[in-house]
């Protein structure tokens, strides 16, 4: 029978409009749970995948580390890039797809942060994605993930209403107030989010934030199936011990075969 679910990738224009990013995404706490886990030779090599406008790319590198970024959306790039420049540092910025990634070189830790794994809406597209890890990373290198755990309680919840869910304004001096509504599908797991945009006062549009769940067990199968090892899994970036309570997923990999 033919599959007639859609799967479809769909990520609104405004979601990654680098200044609205930027403007939102001010918060660093996931950035001292990745640095803690850098190796400590700082000539290591270190592959961030579906960097954005470089968040936790900047301070990696002025930290002293050869970090290269990979995102596929050019806008996100191009902000990551001016701000590294601004910065002083050199940064190698690649525009790619994670599914179909061919760098022709190594690294000793790669990372895939903030929630990004739920743009990958199908299995194929995300063991596509971790196959591109295992051929980038060295023998007893890391592999660093975090997504959300799956709350129904909080889909139940959220589907009944609207709501506000950020209120800022953007360094290109724009208001913005961002009101979400949602409406979870079983059958693909695609947790179909509507970010409803108001600039300046004014209704701008609606604009989609698709997620894909990635549900506990099946997460750890996957990463497994593909040839890792789960060193850690965290359920917070402080490190608690995943559990029932866990708003997060946060993994710690190694190739399988090695531990660390
Ligand atoms: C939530 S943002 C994370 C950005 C940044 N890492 C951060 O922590 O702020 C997700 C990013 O993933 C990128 N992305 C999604 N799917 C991708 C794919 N298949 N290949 C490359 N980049 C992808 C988007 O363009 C976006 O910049």
């Amino acid at each position: 029978m033919k599959n007639k679910i859609n799967t479809d990738y769909k990520v609104g224009d405004l979601i990654y409009d680098a200044n609205i990013y930027d403007g939102l995404n001010t918060f660093l706490s996931d950035l001292y749970f990745y640095k803690k886990w850098l190796p400590k030779n700082k000539n290591a090599k270190i592959l961030e995948l579906c960097c954005g406008t470089g968040r936790l790319t900047l301070p990696i590198a002025r930290d002293g580390y050869n970090i290269c970024g990979v995102d596929y959306t050019s806008s996100m790039l191009e902000q990551a890039k001016v701000k590294a420049s601004d910065a002083g540092l050199e940064i190698n910025f690649i525009e790619a797809d994670v599914r179909r990634l061919d760098l022709q070189e190594k690294f000793d830790l790669i990372f895939i942060p903030f929630n990004s794994i739920h743009h990958l809406y199908k299995n194929e597209d995300l063991f596509k994605a971790l196959e591109g890890v295992k051929k980038h990373l060295k023998k007893g290198g890391l592999f660093l993930l975090d997504c959300f755990n799956p709350s129904i309680r909080y889909i139940v919840e959220s589907e009944k209403e609207q709501k506000v869910i950020a209120e800022y304004a953007t360094s290109d001096g724009r208001e913005v107030l961002i009101k979400q509504t949602m409406r979870y599908e079983s059958a693909t797991q695609i947790n179909r989010i509507k970010w409803h945009y108001f600039i300046n006062g004014e209704f701008h549009s609606t604009q989609n934030m698709d997620m894909r769940l990635f549900f506990p067990q099946e997460l750890d199968s996957y990463l497994e199936w593909e040839g890792f090892n789960i060193v850690h899994k965290f359920g917070s970036f402080k490190e608690d011990a995943f559990n029932d309570n866990s708003d997060k997923q946060i993994y710690v990999l190694a190739l399988l075969g090695e531990s660390i």
